[in-house]
């Protein structure tokens, strides 16, 4: 049985083969086509933190697929009033046959992991949200730019950069993040990443100047600047990243046929211009879509690989 907590526990080729799973998935519902490869199954998925692309495909996904999905919040289940991580997982997985969590210490999620029954999903902690790169890359894939991608990644240190890391360390693809000074990628993932990027031949680059991360680059993303929890920092980083804001003047230093992607929600104005936003909707709404796409193939390669 295998839980998919981060992209670093999966090798290229399964990667590749849940995006194609999710890809044939696609194909299918565009055809009207749906194979209830889930049948009677459920998908427990515990929220700690607001959602609106990470319930709303997994629930959809999981119906279309046959299957049932529970929304439990922290303040409907006991979780939330202390009872331990263990017993939650213990009880669940004795009654669901796969679980999805979005939470914030990622060793809630490795803790409920090592006593579930079943696979174990993660839907975002504080340090990876995978299942946001499956789809993008899914993206990818469709829009022609996955091939000899340089993408360059401009913003917040954060559980997205650190994905992206992860993705672009298996893969093998060139990564440059930007970071403003003190706020730059995890050092553990980030050592992690350069090690398996010896292996994949991937070229990864940490910087702190968003023009030099960007010059020539096919593919450029960000992300918001005060993720789920840093509320309460949120005016202070929108002093300190100044000039991190990718807009039109940031994609001319890209590549001409550049391509911007966003795992949403975008803040305008901040982390991205209204217009260059508005500019790559097509783009970053396919993007959010293949949310659905891609979790149906993760939660189809993870039934076929239990035990
Ligand atoms: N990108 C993403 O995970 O969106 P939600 O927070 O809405 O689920
Ligand atoms: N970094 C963001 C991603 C949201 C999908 C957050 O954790 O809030």
């Amino acid at each position: 049985m295998r839980h998919f907590l981060t992209l670093k526990d999966f090798t290229k080729e399964e990667i590749l083969e849940i995006i194609d799973i999710g890809l044939e998935i696609k194909k299918d519902l565009k055809a009207g086509v749906f194979k209830k490869e889930l049948e009677m199954q459920t998908l427990a998925m515990i929220f700690e933190k607001s959602s609106t692309r990470t319930r709303v495909s997994f629930e959809t996904g999981m119906f279309q697929l046959g299957g049932h999905a529970l929304f439990l919040s922290n303040r409907d289940i006991h979780l939330g009033r202390g009872e331990p991580v263990k017993d939650t997982a213990r009880v669940i997985s004795s009654m669901c046959d796969m679980v999805m969590i979005r939470t914030y210490e990622h060793s809630m999620i490795e803790e409920f992991a090592s006593y579930s029954k079943v696979p174990v999903i993660n839907g975002l902690t504080d340090t990876y949200h995978p299942v946001q790169l499956l789809a993008d890359y899914m993206t990818m894939i469709e829009y022609g730019i996955a091939e000899d991608a340089i993408v360059a990644y401009i913003g917040d240190g954060n559980n997205m950069t650190n994905s992206w890391l992860m993705l672009a360390a298996k893969l093998g693809f060139e990564l440059r993040i930007a970071t403003p000074k003190g706020y730059e990628v995890d050092e553990a993932v980030l050592r992690d990443a350069l090690d398996i990027a010896k292996e994949s031949g991937a070229i990864i680059k940490v910087m702190n100047d968003p023009k030099e991360a960007v010059c020539s680059a096919t593919v450029v993303t960000t992300d918001t600047w005060a993720s789920m929890g840093q509320e309460e920092e949120k005016e202070q980083r929108i002093k300190d990243f100044d000039g991190f804001m990718v807009d039109g003047l940031t994609m001319c230093l890209a590549r001409k046929d550049a391509k911007f992607l966003h795992c949403l929600p975008a803040y305008r104005g901040q982390e991205v211009s209204e217009e260059l936003f508005e500019d790559n909707a097509d783009i970053v709404f396919s993007e959010a879509e293949n949310r659905l796409h891609a979790q149906k193939g993760l939660m189809v390669w993870l039934n076929q690989h239990k035990d």
